[in-house]
Order: C-alpha cells, then structure tokens, then sequence
C-alpha cells in the first residue's frame, strides 16, 4: 500500500482523486464508498464545488454510505444520513436510487446488513472505497478486534470511540449511542481500490501502528496493508509519531520541494 503525506488540503486533494478516477474509469455506474467525519468534509465541499462547476457528475455514481448510528433518525443531525444529506446530496446531482446508507432504525438490524451486502454485490461491487480512521484505528465503526473477513453487521462502540464522538453530541457522552451499523473490515477490503484520510495528532497513533506496526486486527487500520490497491493520505500532523528515520525523509522532502507529496510503499 502506500502512505502518502501531502502539505495540500486533504479534501481538495480526494475530491480531485475521486473526480480522476470515475472519469478516467469510464464504467457506469461508477461504485464509490463513502465516509463520514469530520476528516472528510472538506472532501464532500470540494466534490459539491466540482459538480456546481459542471467539471463532475453523481449521475453515472451508485454510493454506499459505511455506517450509521443504531437508532437515531435520518432527521437527527447526528445521523449520517443528516451528514450526508447536508455535505454532499443537497449539493449534487446523485439519483435518489443511487444512495445507500444503513438504517439504523431498521426494525430487523441484522436482515437489513445482510440486504446491504446484497445490494453491494448487485450493483457490482465497490470500485471505490473512501473512508477516514478513528483515534484507535478503526475503519468505519469496526472497532479493534472485527476480523478482517467480516461483513456489515451490528458493532457496539467502545468507550474510546463513543468520548471521541461526543464532540458531535454537545460533549455528551451519554447521548452518543452505543451501537451502529457498518460495513465489515471484509467489505472494505472487497472493494477494487480504497483511499483512506487522517489528519491531525489524534491520528498520529493510529497511522504509526499502520506504517510500524505488525498487521493485527487489534488494530483495523493495518488491514489496509492487505490490499493490492489501498492509499493512506495523511498531513504532517497525523505523520508525526512515525519512526525518526522517516520524519527525517519527510523534513528532507520538504527542504527540496515543499509543494511535493511524500509517497512511502508500506
Ligand atoms: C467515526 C466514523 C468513522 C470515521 C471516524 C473518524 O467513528 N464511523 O468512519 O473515520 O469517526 O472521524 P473524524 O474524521 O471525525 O475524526
């Protein structure tokens, strides 16, 4: 896989990736996975700009939303379908047919994973996975321990997770559920090609174990590392509990091309 550490903005740099690939892909539709986060709102600002600016279409694009919180409503503003709504669909020109995303107050939770699955196999799988990573290296809401071979399905949040998410809920930690719904870690890797963003110090952590560490489901992120087509984009930030060898390359880097992304095969 490969890590690369970019001193442009995140988004503008995946938003511009997405609008490559789907144009340079000519498959219609054009499967694309999606994130929600802070990390990525940029990201759905810059795709929104770009489709406003007639230089991309969601016409041709089929998406597939990761997860969602069990039992808030689409109208909760904490709800990823509020998320999505409010960053990117409001803004772009996407069929209603086209967009996925788990409900979270399905009356049957685990017949509505399984019909996600099929649905992501009927529409030919996922050309694209997008996604961010949480402060203990969760991918979605598949938190440390969730078997790289697993598949949408029921989580309950961690403590970790469910503090660092309270930001979103008035610092509220009780307001935050316990439980979601997300793609497995198998899902994931099913996709064709996955390009995953993390940003700042809380980050840092997670990223270090992807680029030092041993591959361990104790820590979902290193399951990129398993994929023939995975990328990490990350800022300076997020790169800084790597090894002193390679902060050293990075510092040289950017001695002799500031502007350059630094590009590490992992
Ligand atoms: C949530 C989401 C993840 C996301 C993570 C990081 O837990 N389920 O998909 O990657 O938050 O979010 P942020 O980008 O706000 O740090």
């Amino acid at each position: 896989m490969k890590l690369i550490i970019t001193s442009h903005n995140l988004g503008l740099w995946a938003a511009s990736y997405v609008q490559h690939r789907v144009q340079a892909t000519h498959k219609k539709p054009f499967v694309l996975g999606l994130p929600t986060g802070g990390t990525v709102v940029d990201m759905y600002a810059a795709l929104s700009a770009l489709v406003k600016n007639g230089k991309l279409s969601f016409h041709d694009i089929v998406t597939f939303n990761m997860d969602e919180y069990v039992g808030l409503s689409p109208e909760h503003d904490q709800s990823y379908h509020y998320y999505m709504k409010h960053n990117l669909f409001d803004h772009v020109d996407a069929l209603p047919e086209h967009i996925h995303i788990l409900n979270g107050q399905a009356s049957d939770l685990h017949a509505e994973c399984e019909n996600y699955e099929k649905a992501i196999v009927n529409a030919g799988g996922i050309d694209l996975f997008l996604g961010g990573v949480g402060r203990n290296g969760h991918l979605a809401f598949n938190e440390p321990g969730s078997a790289f071979t697993s598949h949408t399905r029921v989580m309950k949040l961690t403590d970790s997770t469910r503090q660092a998410n309270s930001r979103f809920f008035n610092n509220d930690v009780s307001q935050v559920p316990t439980q979601a719904l997300t793609v497995g870690i198998g899902t994931v890797l099913d996709a064709k090609e996955l390009l995953f963003l993390a940003n700042g110090e809380a980050k840092a952590q997670a990223v270090a174990r992807l680029a030092e560490g041993e591959i361990s489901e104790q820590w979902p992120i290193t399951a990129l590392k398993t994929h023939p087509h995975a990328t990490l984009l990350i800022d300076d930030a997020a790169a800084s509990a790597l090894a002193p060898a390679i902060l050293q390359q990075i510092r040289e880097a950017r001695a002799k091309q500031p502007q350059q992304d630094i590009v590490i095969t992992l």
